[in-house]
């Protein structure tokens, strides 16, 4: 059985101040999502990551939004697995499509981040998904097969079980245009299927989110197809009562 997951992403929002308000906000919500066997959890910037993992409930995950692939060393502004390690942080988000769009980050390289969290035993949350562009030219799933192969390239099952993908159509994120979830079961369901051929039924055990102008309003419909495991929400994660509402909704 495939765990529900509820993954905020904050994006470049909140300072510390307003990072510790929120974690100290969130601990009826968390324990609330646990008891119905949901997990949750939020993924700030890098600053905001400490204060949010001494302020919050043990039970909320706290994800990072990159790292560095490289264990140390001359990488100017970077962060390792190590120091992010070293605070307790042990889910990291990968191939956000803002970061492929503004930071230049490859599926190859995704993929060589995933390896090196893998080693260290986190669970990387990679990121995939198309453009306006090639959603209308119909290709979408030829796009998100390449990034599937590519991200997963050289990733043996067992360590497969533990990605957690989350398909984000580019054009749905912070539009307010979210997917129909007729469209999301049909592209996550086909990533499945890339996934079912790569590792045979260690594919079902693999979480895949929907991300992409997710709601309180409209969270529920996509939690009601077989595929989608849960979501990754950037806007509607940020306030307090309305993660509640996603809670809420995702426990339906
Ligand atoms: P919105 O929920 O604001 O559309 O953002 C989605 C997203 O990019 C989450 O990673």
């Amino acid at each position: 059985m495939r765990k529900k997951l509820l993954l905020g992403n904050w994006k470049m929002n909140k300072t510390p101040s307003e990072a510790k308000e929120f974690a100290l906000g969130c601990p009826k919500m968390v324990e609330y999502a646990i008891s119905k066997g949901i997990e949750v959890g939020v993924a700030p910037t890098f600053v905001c990551l400490q204060t949010v993992k001494e302020n919050a409930p043990k039970g909320l995950i706290v994800a990072a939004q990159n790292c560095n692939e490289h264990p140390s060393g001359a990488y100017t502004g970077e962060i390792s697995i190590a120091m992010l390690k070293e605070i307790g942080i042990d889910t990291v988000i990968l191939g956000h499509s803002e970061r492929r769009e503004y930071n230049g980050e490859t599926t190859e390289k995704c993929n060589e981040k995933m390896k090196a969290l893998l080693a260290e035993g986190m669970v990387p949350v990679y990121c995939c998904g198309e453009s306006l562009e090639t959603f209308e030219a119909g290709k979408t799933k030829p796009w998100v097969e390449e990034q599937i192969r590519g991200g997963f390239a050289g990733i043996e099952a067992k360590d497969a079980a533990k990605i957690v993908v989350a398909y984000e159509p580019i054009w749905a994120i912070g539009t307010g245009k979210s997917a129909t979830k007729e469209i999301a079961e049909d592209t996550i369901g086909f990533i499945r299927s890339i996934l079912r051929e790569l590792y045979g039924e260690v594919a079902e055990d693999i979480r895949i989110l929907y991300g992409g102008s997710v709601k309180p309003g409209n969270i529920a419909e996509y939690m009601s197809e077989p595929d989608i495991d849960g979501a990754l929400v950037g806007g509607a994660s940020l306030a307090l009562d309305s993660y509640q509402g996603l809670i809420e909704g995702l426990v339906g």
